[in-house]
């Protein structure tokens, strides 16, 4: 290790409603006073940067800097990590009950053919995808699975439209806990549901929907001794700071003007959200780049809480998008997005289906690809650049959040030109033609091989 760790950072638990500062946190995570939910603060950064030397985290910005990134070059697993890497900047939890996959340390990359199609100059996209279990859930993962280790419990449990699930089952059978995980039936992809079982979850697909899961779960732990991991834990949310924090340092802690990330849960973009807010208090940035939330029409709550109601409520709705990511009409953090939101002066936009599916096609030709929950980022981009609320000399960072591979079924329906086939979006999906690529299939001749690819080359 390149330093010690002698001091702890000081953290408290406070509601985000009636202020209410409670020593522990129940089972739900939720304020025993008015019922809202937690988050962490820390009293030694109140007045901006750290009083005393006393405190983990230097005086001087560029001294934690340097030492964060000086831990890259680290051989112990904690300093390795993108997420424990930051750890003055976090809670304090015991090294001894960290369960890392060595998450985080994920790529920033620019993406010229999309920032031509936007009409942006600078457009880099964080593919926070590239983690461990290929989603960017296992930065929050490791940080409150490693509290639940902490805590000593034998079993942990999510509700999940199939990332979370995914991540907690591999966190937990790093940690040597059970996981339980409660995902709908019918309602998220393969790939998900695959990893949940190889990571040795017990896995139950409800007849319901995310929204509905959420609500068995949170009867479950008050009955029994299971630990929740989804994003009402703030410790969630503390891991998934880190993808900002990491962003600010890949960018030499220079803000870009805006990001721009999807909106299910709302936990990720209070976290990147409580992040950025943070990290200018302590002086780390000089300025707030515009945090923008994009959703998909069919799941869009917070939108219309944002647009119909003036954030004043959120009305829960029936969710219904071919993202499943974020198929979630009864968004938990949505009053930590709103004020992240607010703080920040970002915008929320809303996009379609056939928005969706092109954007994912176009971030997939600049050879980086995501899933569709990801996709409606560029989407949304392109709306907020139409309103000129994102200028063309802006600099834009997209935050990428499931890889790929993540739901292949989608990808080859839409190259197939089958994703929208018999649906009311049948006819506005004309507009995705140029994008599709529909595999071809040939006898095993040389002769054909070569008259598709001079089909191919006069075509382009
Ligand atoms: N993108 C992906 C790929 C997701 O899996 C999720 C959420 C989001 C975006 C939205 O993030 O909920 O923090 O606003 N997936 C959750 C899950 C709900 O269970 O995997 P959010």
């Amino acid at each position: 290790m390149l330093t010690t760790q002698t001091a702890e950072t000081v953290s408290r638990l406070r509601c985000i409603n009636c202020g209410d500062m409670p020593h522990s946190a129940g089972r739900d995570f939720r304020c025993t006073t008015c019922g809202d939910l937690l988050e962490f603060f820390f009293p030694d950064w109140i007045s901006g940067a750290p009083a005393d030397a006393s405190t983990v985290l230097s005086n001087d910005p560029s001294t934690s800097k340097s030492l964060w990134l000086k831990r890259r070059t680290s051989r112990e697993a904690l300093d390795q990590s993108g997420v424990w890497r930051f750890r003055e900047l976090l809670p304090h939890i015991p090294a001894e009950d960290a369960i890392t996959l060595r998450e985080g340390n994920t790529p920033l990359y620019d993406m010229p053919r999309c920032a031509h199609s936007v009409g942006v100059e600078h457009l880099l996209a964080k593919h926070q995808g590239m983690n461990p279990t290929a989603s960017f859930k296992d930065t929050g993962m490791t940080f409150a699975a490693s509290s639940a280790h902490q805590g000593g419990f034998r079993w942990v449990a999510c509700a999940s439209t199939g990332n979370t699930s995914a991540s907690m089952a591999a966190y937990a059978a790093r940690g040597n806990m059970h996981s339980l995980v409660l995902i709908p039936d019918g309602k998220i992809s393969w790939g998900k549901l695959s990893q949940s079982l190889d990571y040795g979850a017990l896995t139950c697909q409800l007849r319901t929907d995310f929204d509905g899961c959420v609500g068995i779960l949170n009867e479950l732990v008050r009955q029994k001794p299971v630990y929740l991991l989804n994003s009402v834990n703030p410790y969630r949310i503390e891991g998934q700071k880190t993808a900002a924090i990491e962003l600010m340092e890949q960018l030499a802690w220079e803000p870009p003007d805006h990001i721009i990330v999807p909106g299910g849960n709302l936990g990720n973009s209070s976290a990147i959200g409580k992040a950025l807010l943070e990290m200018r208090d302590l002086k780390l940035i000089s300025r707030l780049p515009k945090l923008s939330i994009i959703q998909a029409h069919g799941a869009n709550p917070f939108y219309r809480s944002v647009c119909e109601f003036g954030g004043k409520k959120i009305e829960p709705m029936t969710a219904d998008t071919l993202a499943t990511a974020i198929r979630i009409g009864n968004p938990a953090s949505w009053k930590k997005a709103l004020r992240v939101l607010q703080a920040t002066g970002g915008e929320v936009e809303e996009v379609s289906e056939v928005e969706m599916a092109i954007a994912k096609a176009e971030i997939g030709a600049d050879g980086i690809g995501c899933e569709p929950a990801s996709a409606v980022t560029l989407a949304g981009l392109k709306k907020l650049r139409g309103k000129g609320f994102v200028k063309s000399g802006d600099f834009v960072v997209l935050i990428l959040t499931g890889h790929l591979l993540k739901d292949p079924d989608f990808t080859i329906k839409f190259h197939r030109g089958d994703l929208f086939a018999g649906t009311s979006a049948e006819s506005e999906a004309a507009a995705a033609k140029y994008l599709q690529r529909t595999p071809i299939v040939l006898d095993a001749d040389l002769k054909a091989v070569i008259g598709a690819l001079d089909a191919a080359e006069r075509g382009s």
